[in-house]
């Protein structure tokens, strides 16, 4: 089997690694790809938002399947201009992924279709979200609609912290067009869960669900960032609650989709707050998270590309909706480079640790002319701990972290704390 894989993060990292565990003798393209993908398969140096480029490419090298790994080319259309030319596409059309693209659009797609979520309005006049900021009162979510790389949500605490959120986004487009249009949206307190689901349009079946670790500081504080951290399984996704996500939200959105001729495609990112109301949808993204696929696939057991295969429509997806995994437990720690979230730094050498325990993914790395490996991305590593033991995943996942070289590296080390107090109440 062949397949060309676009992307070039710590998620296409973990994709390249399960595509090569499942069957060794996979034929692996990536573009533009990274260091770590390099040691899996042949990279490619494109830009895969260019269509055209990433057609050719694919039409040069005839995959058997094409998996678009990060957002940005999924709203520039590519996957539909390499679908009119033939090709297996793993990803949905650009119109499907709208439901990402804009928050606006994801949240009137919810509003008139019943699928629970947080009262919110829009606005492309900055007066006009003042005064519904107002009319809320604190706290309340600040939201840019456009791609803003999960760097556009401001969740806050006072009016004070509201209406400098408003200034920057809309006055001093500090997202650029992103935040042309803002999401006043109510404050939802809970836990929050990402539960991933694959689908072809009508049927789906359900990944292990994660936590991530959104903040970039220990306790989950500081600013929003990415994703510093994740962890599989969480025990708040019980059956029963995961039964309730696909029949109040996965099913009800895909049915959605159709009936505006626009089926979703590809995998349904469902990020969720775990309400005293039950579960409601914060955001929705067209493609896997960002760390959360470096946990969740080391878990699955079934063939990731036969999933993608089918889920682009080639055979018949189901017939379970709960994908089995192997019961083991994965924690991620992201390693990011300094002055990461407002301002990263790249360039700093960097060494990495090796062990047969833990995976380490590449996110944002590259080599300096001297071919020495280096920090070339916010994000630059993800380092997953895989163990039958939810503690000593967590563990080997924090050691391992901490022994990446990398001068003023940022790192949480608490990642997985929530499902560790969680485990030590229960027993
Ligand atoms: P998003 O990019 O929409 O996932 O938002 C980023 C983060 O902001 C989420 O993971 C939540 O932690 C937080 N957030 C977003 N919307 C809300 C909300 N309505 N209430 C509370 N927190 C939110
Ligand atoms: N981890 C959040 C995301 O992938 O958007």
């Amino acid at each position: 089997m062949k397949v060309l894989l676009l992307g070039s993060g710590g998620r296409e990292h973990a994709i390249a690694w399960k595509l090569t565990r499942d069957d060794p003798s996979v034929d692996l393209i990536a573009a533009p790809g990274n260091p770590g993908i390099e040691e899996l398969g042949r990279c490619v140096r494109l830009s895969i938002t260019d269509a055209a480029a990433v057609c050719a490419l694919a039409d040069a090298e005839r995959p058997d399947l094409v998996i678009v790994g990060p957002e940005a080319p999924l709203a520039a259309g590519v996957s539909d201009a390499l679908r009119a030319r033939g090709h297996a596409v793993f990803g949905p059309s650009q119109a499907a992924a709208q439901l990402e693209s804009s928050k606006r659009y994801a949240k009137q797609v919810m509003l008139e279709h019943g699928i629970p979520t947080g009262v919110a309005s829009w606005h492309v006049d900055h007066a006009q979200a003042l005064a519904a900021t107002r009319l809320n009162g604190a706290p309340v979510v600040i939201k840019a609609s456009g791609l803003a790389a999960g760097k556009g949500v401001v969740v806050a605490a006072t009016m004070e912290e509201a209406e400098h959120a408003l200034d920057d986004i809309m006055l001093r487009s500090i997202h650029g067009a992103s935040g042309a249009e803002v999401l006043v949206e109510e404050y939802l307190e809970g836990e929050e869960l990402s539960v991933f689901a694959l689908t072809d349009g009508s049927t789906f079946v359900v990944l292990p669900a994660a936590q991530d670790h959104k903040r970039l500081l220990d306790g989950d504080r500081g600013p929003n960032t990415g994703g510093m951290g994740a962890y599989s399984p969480v025990s708040l996704a019980t059956a029963s609650l995961i039964s309730r996500v696909c029949d109040e939200v996965i099913e009800p959105t895909l049915a959605a989709m159709r009936k505006r001729s626009t089926p979703f495609q590809g995998l349904l990112y469902c990020g969720l707050m775990l309400t005293a109301d039950g579960p409601k949808v914060i955001e929705f993204n067209c493609r896997f998270g960002d760390p959360e696929t470096q946990v969740v696939l080391p878990l699955l057991d079934a063939n990731l590309a036969e999933l993608c295969l089918q889920s682009a429509g080639r055979s018949p997806l189901g017939p379970s909706r709960v994908l089995p995994t192997s019961g083991d437990s994965a924690v991620t720690t992201v390693v990011a480079a300094p002055g990461y979230p407002e301002a990263a730094r790249t360039g700093g050498l960097l060494t990495l640790p090796h062990h047969d325990d833990v995976l380490v993914f590449h996110a944002g790395t590259g080599r300096n002319p001297d071919g020495a490996l280096v920090a070339s991305g916010g994000r630059v590593l993800a380092v997953t701990g895989v163990a039958p033991d939810f503690q000593a995943a967590c563990r080997r996942s924090r050691e391992v972290a901490a022994e990446v070289v990398l001068d003023g590296a940022m790192l949480r080390s608490d990642i997985g704390w929530r499902e560790l107090a969680r485990r030590a109440g229960a027993s």
